[in-house]
């Protein structure tokens, strides 16, 4: 496993719209492995494909899931929350996400899974789902709630 570069706030990588994925190789599984460790090493909730700058529909959540091809079937509910981004890691500010998302993934085995995700898993799995059509938190933050805070130092 190996530790990605991170790609950040600026980079036009992350406004693009990040391509299905039709095999599930050994490729794939390495990216996967490869953005879980570096979720983990910057203390990430979430990490997208397109933030170590490979434009596919795989995201990890800390877990960690992986979701490949993730598709929000239904949302319920609103929460105002606090979110960060690792691609903008001194920036911090509400954003309004639904307490409830029914989803759809393929799991790195292939396997198509349902999922009904609450509270900070419906945000993380919102907020990363977002960056594979190439938006990112920060853009629908409720005005005049953003901080800039110095990031914790890494793992
Ligand atoms: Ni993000």
């Amino acid at each position: 496993m190996a530790i990605r570069n991170l790609r950040y706030k600026g980079d036009e990588i992350l406004k693009k719209k990040s391509r299905e994925i039709e095999t599930i190789d050994e490729k794939l599984q390495t990216l996967i492995d490869d953005m879980i460790e570096t979720m983990h090493k910057y203390n990430g909730v979430g990490l997208a494909a397109v933030q170590v700058g490979i434009l596919k529909r795989v995201i990890v959540i800390d877990g960690p899931i992986a979701m490949i091809n993730p598709v929000i079937l239904k949302t319920k509910g609103k929460q105002e929350v606090d979110e960060g981004c690792l691609s903008f890691p001194n920036e911090f500010a509400k954003v309004i996400r639904p307490t409830e998302v029914t989803a759809e993934y393929t799991d790195r085995d292939g396997k198509r899974i349902k999922v009904k995700a609450k509270e900070l898993l419906a945000q993380a799995i919102c907020h990363e789902v977002d960056h594979l059509n190439g938006e990112v938190f920060i853009d629908k933050i409720i005005p005049g709630t953003l901080e800039y805070i110095e990031p914790t130092d890494e793992k």
